[in-house]
């Protein structure tokens, strides 16, 4: 059976939504409605490994979501829902528990990353977190899943479950009438100049919410002054640009902002360079500030209305969320039966 393509992806709301989130994932959303069924979702279940204080978390829900709508995601024609709205996805990521080897989640540079020395006293959620990342996608038998690139392992392992699952349960499968691959194998989609964008203030660090350093990211709520300073300030090497792609090896810093600027004018990083190949930063950061303000700042001010506007935000969530399990129980009802669940 072929699988309609169906893209599904997926943001925490944990925090500072950044450019690395923006430029990695969200811009990314957008012209993907053109040519797929969108499904979005802001994954409160996934950030509550990590202790979330309940009201922050009820406000970065409603951030995400605002930042989805923000960059062009279209709630009519996508699917924009809260995770924990549709309890499929808790639901599944149980029997994807079963399937899963705890060996596979150990391996997970992003658990080690997290739980540092402190393995033993992080939560049992932290570990399984990629079992319920695949059943996230897999509910909804998504078949694309636009990402950066720090999501490549979890990517991975979705397909390892997938696969598990097809092949442990291959005799029920076929037994209940339904498809043999009843689970696709989900391709990521990491790709263009920004799967990974660095911090602002040292270009071997991944940007990322969790920097102590505010000057290290732009926040998505930033405004145009902050936005401007930030990359006005940012770390580099003394060099001029290079004319070629290849002159950016070993030059972390020079990459990661013409990857920015590459990204957001919607050009590749040759493109950037033949315009600004053998210049100095003096004139580079003046024109990477000027395109970060003009495409960030109205978005950023868009944000913040639509935070304060938490009823339609919410019914936002909750239309989106019927829809979302409408879906979600298809799957889980084979689920059930190929599991040999009684209901
Ligand atoms: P999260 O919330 O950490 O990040 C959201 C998205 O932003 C991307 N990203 C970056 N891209 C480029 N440069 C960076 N510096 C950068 N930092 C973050 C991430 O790759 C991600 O695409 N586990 C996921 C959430 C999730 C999910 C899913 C994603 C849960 N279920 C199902 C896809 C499908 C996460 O923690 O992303």
């Amino acid at each position: 059976m072929a699988f309609s393509p169906r893209v599904f992806s997926g943001i925490q709301p944990s925090g500072d939504l950044h450019l690395g989130n923006y430029l990695g994932a969200i811009r990314r959303f957008v012209p993907l409605q053109d040519t797929h069924e969108t499904i979005y979702c802001v994954v409160d279940m996934h950030a509550i490994t990590v202790w979330q204080e309940p009201n922050a978390l009820r406000r970065a829900t409603r951030e995400v979501a605002a930042a989805f709508i923000a960059a062009g995601v279209d709630p009519k024609r996508s699917i924009v829902f809260n995770q924990s709205q549709v309890m499929q996805h808790a639901e599944l990521a149980w029997v994807f528990n079963c399937v899963a080897r705890i060996g596979w989640m150990n391996r997970m540079t992003q658990f080690k990353d997290k739980a540092g020395k402190n393995s033993e006293n992080v939560s049992l959620g932290l570990l399984a977190y990629p079992s319920l990342m695949a059943a996230d996608i897999l509910l909804y038998k998504a078949t694309a899943v636009p990402v950066g690139d720090d999501q490549k392992q979890h990517l991975e392992l979705t397909r390892d479950i997938a696969a598990k699952f097809n092949n442990d349960y291959a005799a029920s499968i076929v037994e209940q009438g339904l498809d043999p691959d009843f689970f696709p194998i989900t391709e990521p989609l990491i790709a263009g100049p920004a799967t990974r964008i660095m911090s602002l203030r040292d270009g071997t660090k991944k940007m990322s919410k969790s920097d102590p350093s505010d000057q290290s990211r732009i926040s998505l709520l930033d405004d145009a002054d902050a936005i401007s300073k930030k990359i006005k300030k940012a770390t580099t090497d003394p060099a001029e640009l290079p004319v070629e792609v290849e002159g950016l090896k070993g030059r972390p810093e020079a990459d990661n902002l013409v990857g920015i600027y590459a990204a957001l004018s919607d050009k590749t990083k040759t493109e950037v360079l033949a315009e600004f190949g053998g210049h100095g930063w003096g004139k580079f950061k003046p024109a990477l500030a000027d395109l970060a303000v003009a495409q960030l700042a109205p978005m950023a001010g868009e944000m913040r209305r639509l935070i304060e506007d938490t009823t339609t935000i919410d019914a936002i969530l909750r239309d989106g969320g019927e829809r979302a399990a409408a879906l979600a129980e298809k799957t889980m009802h084979d689920v059930r039966r190929i599991v040999g669940f009684i209901r």
